[in-house]
């Protein structure tokens, strides 16, 4: 981590941008300046500010994804310096603030790289194919009854804390643009044992499982590639771990 900014709470940072006005034409780096912008500001925020002043003098905005700016949906999501949603571990980018910077840093900000996530502009690419992942079996389609129902329904602790702990999951992609093969295997993986963890999950556990994989393939992502780059990166730290037991699961 580098150290934070100067006794003024506020610091100047260099921006090194992907522009690219569409998917059909070549992108390159873009440099800006931002001067002395508070230390308490978010990454995200750091670019609406930007982004004022590109509208002020008549510039097209930098485009980037987000929406609830706290970590849980999952839209946010690009690489600062090299690495997906930056330096700070368990932190989705829209979680990163400016003070984890040194003053003068100078910030590469690019999109996610992946065949499966076609660029659609500047930081933004399409992830549809992680939606289609999920409609291919990442669902529970069997009558579970109503709320009563579950409740009845007795769940060991630690299983329930398991289960839980993969369907943090909030499906940024982090895992595909970090992984050499840009495998998608975390994230189904987590999606399989959030499902497959639990008894409302057990009726299309198997079929489930080889219905994701084989649309993993067809959608253009790679195998894993055993480096753990995607737990190292994943922002709600889901273990790696759980790509063995997928495997194991679709047999
Ligand atoms: S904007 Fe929702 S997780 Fe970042």
């Amino acid at each position: 981590m580098t150290s934070l900014s100067g006794a003024s709470g506020s610091l100047s940072l260099n921006l090194r941008i992907w522009r690219q006005d569409n998917p059909g034409e070549p992108g390159a780096y873009r440099s800006f300046r931002l001067e002395r912008v508070g230390a308490d500001l978010s990454l995200l925020e750091a670019l609406d500010q930007l982004n004022e002043q590109l509208i002020a003098t008549g510039e097209r905005p930098v485009h980037f994804e987000h929406d609830c700016r706290e970590g849980i949906c999952g839209s946010c999501g690009f690489l600062v310096n090299g690495q997906a949603h930056g330096p700070r571990a368990a932190t989705s980018v829209c979680q990163l603030y400016l003070r984890q910077f040194a003053d003068g840093a100078t910030l590469t900000l690019e999109p996610w790289r992946s065949r499966a996530f076609p660029p659609i502009q500047d930081l933004v690419v399409e992830r549809s194919a992680l939606d289609r992942l999920i409609a291919a079996g990442g669902y529970c389609s069997v009558n579970t009854g109503q709320a009563p129902d579950g409740n009845a329904m007795l769940i060991g602790q630690e299983q329930a804390a398991s289960a839980f702990a993969t369907a943090t999951c909030i499906g940024c992609g982090a895992c595909v643009a970090s992984c050499r093969n840009a495998s998608a295997s975390l994230f189904v993986a987590a999606k399989l044992a959030h499902l497959g963890q639990l008894p409302q999950g057990q009726p299309e556990r198997r079929r489930r499982a080889r219905a994701m994989q084989q649309q993993m393939t067809a959608e253009g992502f790679g195998s894993c590639s055993s480096n753990l780059e995607c737990e190292a990166v994943c922002p709600k730290q889901i273990s790696a771990d759980w790509i063995s037991w997928m495997h194991r699961e679709a047999r």
